[in-house]
């Protein structure tokens, strides 16, 4: 297993490396847990050399004790890794690899993409992932790249930013990996209290009804629902919950058969952020 901090070795690595099936790159921030390695076991079945990333990007949080608390655990990450293959190439570089002195992001127009929900929630957080996210595909130039729908908005800008910068990469989305409660994996998950966790449970279950009761009552009562659901819940806070279509992103207005929608929510457990999401139909 290879651990690489810079680009010149990662560049000189790369372009040693014969192509057959191809490069896939998985961009995480580490904290590695099972919903990253479904990603990085699809990129090992699909590609036959695979870049996992590894970078806390500050640009992108937009809260400042978030990124400081944000769990960094890279030997365990390699460790991790190294149970499923010893050939990833691991790209774990400093700040200063990728933003020289000057940490800053680009600005990207994404359609309104980036203004709902977890844009409008968290200011400049969706420039700060597009700038990472076009920084390592420039550099890595992989054939495919693997994201989570557990982010399932950073999916569709990421698909979005692509497109207009005319990237030649396959984006791919991978299904959610959750724990047997039903709590998606995140690497937040680590700062919740064991309390907080079994009661985190809750979004989860209140998505599933959500999807149960979509397929018989308006989106604006299924919406209005949840939030009496969330309101009984005293350590539970629902930041938002929207029902959109899944490609655009805007809210629904009225149920159209030809479209796919999906339920979207943020919830703090305590002082910890939790999202999750819902293919509805
Ligand atoms: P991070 O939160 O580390 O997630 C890395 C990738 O793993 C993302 O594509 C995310 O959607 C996916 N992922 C996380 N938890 C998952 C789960 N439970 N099931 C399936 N996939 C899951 O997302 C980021 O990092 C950053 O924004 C990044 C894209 C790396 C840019 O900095």
């Amino acid at each position: 297993m290879l651990l690489l901090k810079t680009r010149k070795d990662l560049i000189s690595v790369l372009s040693s490396q014969s192509k057959g099936k191809g490069l896939g790159l998985v961009p995480t921030m580490g904290a590695l847990h099972q919903g990253h390695m479904a990603l990085v076991k699809r990129a090992l079945e699909e590609n036959d050399q695979v870049v996992v990333s590894i970078f806390v990007n500050p640009t992108q949080f937009n809260n400042a004790e978030d990124l400081k608390k944000y769990p960094k655990t890279i030997q365990a990450d390699r460790a991790l890794l190294g149970q499923i293959s010893d050939e990833i190439i691991i790209f774990a570089p400093s700040i200063k690899e990728i933003y020289s002195t000057h940490v800053h992001s680009n600005s990207y127009d994404l359609d309104g993409l980036d203004r709902v929900m977890e844009g409008a929630f968290r200011e400049g957080h969706f420039n700060g992932v597009g700038t990472i996210v076009e920084a390592l595909l420039n550099l890595v130039k992989p054939d495919r790249a693997y994201f989570g729908e557990k982010d399932f908005q950073q999916l569709q800008i990421v698909r979005k930013l692509v497109e207009n910068r005319h990237i030649p990469v396959e984006i791919i989305g991978c299904p959610i990996v959750r724990e047997p409660s039903g709590l998606a994996l995140s690497s937040r998950n680590t700062r919740l209290s064991k309390q907080l966790r079994e009661e985190a449970a809750f979004i989860y279950k209140t998505l599933r009804m959500a999807k149960d009761k979509f397929g018989t009552e308006s989106a604006q009562r299924v919406t209005e629902w949840v939030k009496s659901q969330f309101n009984e819940r005293p350590q539970l806070t629902l930041e938002y919950i929207e029902i959109t279509d899944e490609a655009t992103l805007t809210p629904i207005q009225r149920k159209q058969k030809n479209k796919k929608y999906r339920a979207f929510v943020a919830v703090y457990a305590g002082e910890v952020r939790l999202i999750d999401n819902i293919a509805l139909n």
